[in-house]
């Protein structure tokens, strides 16, 4: 079967390429990038006026399944994520029993091969149960197919525990993922700890907590020569942690979300509960330093944290309310909106930070357009105008803070290996 994507611009970080051209798919693989391509026999699709990118990858999803599929599960998430153009999505551990042992990742990886829409990687707590008391099945789970190891959820307390697990994952060369907020810090707060907070008069999450965590978490990964993935950066004290460590030659890697590069804690002053997340949305001067850190490449990769809740989890009052909100299927459209219409980033830049970078940090073949690979590839339309409407999601967590946002850039069709699994909004499959 030959599907061939006909006159798009192409654009591939992986070989800083940007140009109109064809792509000829055969077999679930790109077997040719250039001009004028014909093929007989192929399926054209037209693709003058949209983007063709290496597919999207998320590396920070809460797919629920095991245990928690009032809020998600395996089909209802790789289903938003085929909405949002991703192609290829990572799960959190922070299940029900946690993803803490091989035989769990295993369920995972067969469960989404038969019910999943896109490709699915598991990341493995790093504590048993995610308690931050006793190493979880690291080894073994490592060797199950796990890309990453991580407590994500909250932050590991035990700084004993996170040196012998980033000692123990260096010996795979695997990454390990950090929440970082000191607890003892954030405790019960439920927003940024600022001029916001005060005046709303709730109780603050101060971006210290995330600096102290984030400097504990680069120490140790250091002293432990690990590789050290900081997720959902937040704070402009991390940001500047995070540089200096990349400079010092650690092996460091960070992602920030759409959200917190988009959104300030003005955003809570609705108190919507779409609003409340850990760490919390902060004020401008931390937008704007997490901005300059993924301009400079501080910041490597942009990953949604797409944590949904049933929706009457989220319909509570704000100080009850659990944490989190649905975000792939606004991923693109807010990114493309808030960093590239703005002039922030280039395509080639937000491409790389969405796809290739992603698959670089975890270990993956995909993130790149180019003869011989998996034909998983995303195309929009970086100016469609469209209004979000998350009673159309296809996730089941219909809490976000972008509802009823104007966006400027929307996903047109997501392919993968060579099958499209989102045509025109509709997830078909
Ligand atoms: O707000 C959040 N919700 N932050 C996290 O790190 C976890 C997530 C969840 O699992 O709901």
């Amino acid at each position: 079967m030959k599907l061939l994507l006909k006159g798009g611009r192409i654009v591939n970080p992986a070989q800083s390429f940007d140009a109109v051209a064809d792509l000829l798919i055969e077999d679930g693989h790109v077997i040719e990038i250039g001009e004028n391509i014909s093929a007989e026999g192929a399926e054209i699709f037209d693709a003058e006026g949209l983007v063709v990118a290496p597919g999207l990858i998320d590396m920070h999803v809460h797919l629920r399944e095991p245990g928690l599929e009032a809020k998600e599960d395996i089909v209802s998430g790789t289903r938003a994520a085929a909405a949002g153009g991703f192609t290829t999505i990572a799960c959190m551990p922070n299940t029900k029993p946690a993803v803490d042992s091989s035989i769990v990742v295993s369920g995972i990886i067969h469960r989404a091969q038969y019910e999943g829409v896109v490709n699915v990687k598991v990341i493995g707590a790093l504590s048993k149960g995610q308690e931050g008391k006793e190493l979880a099945e690291i080894g073994d789970m490592i060797f199950t197919g796990a890309v990453a190891i991580s407590d994500d959820g909250s932050s590991l307390n035990n700084n004993s525990l996170l040196k012998t697990g980033l000692e123990y994952t260096s010996m795979f060369d695997c990454p390990v993922i950090t929440h970082s907020e000191d607890e003892s810090l954030v405790e019960d707060g439920v927003m940024h700890e600022g001029a916001v907070s005060a005046m709303l008069g709730m109780k603050g999450r101060p971006a210290v907590a995330e600096d102290i965590a984030v400097a504990r978490d680069i120490m140790l990964a250091e002293y432990a020569d690990a590789k050290l993935h900081i997720a959902h950066v937040s704070s402009k004290g991390a940001v500047e942690l995070i540089r200096q460590a990349k400079k010092k030659g650690i092996k460091v890697t960070a992602e920030a979300t759409p959200h917190h590069l988009t959104l300030t804690d003005e955003a809570v002053k609705t108190f919507d509960t779409a609003t409340k997340v850990n760490p919390p949305l902060r004020s401008a001067d931390h937008v704007d330093a997490l901005i300059k850190g993924l301009q400079d490449g501080t910041i490597d990769a942009i990953a949604t944290d797409h944590a949904p809740h049933a929706f009457e989890e989220k319909d509570m009052e704000y100080k009850v309310a659990p944490p989190g909100f649905t975000g792939m299927e606004t991923a693109l459209g807010v990114v493309l909106t808030g960093l590239y219409h703005t002039g922030t980033l280039t395509l080639l830049e937000l491409i790389e930070r969405m796809s290739t970078a992603p698959a670089r940090i975890l270990g993956l073949e995909a993130g790149v357009l180019k003869v011989g690979c998996n034909a998983d590839i995303t195309i929009f339309d970086a100016d469609a105008e469209w209004i979000v409407d998350s009673r159309k999601f296809y996730t089941k967590g219909k809490h976000t803070p972008f509802d009823k946002k104007p966006l400027k850039g929307k996903v047109v069709a997501t392919i993968v290996k060579g099958k499209f699994v989102m045509r025109n909004g509709e997830v078909c499959t």
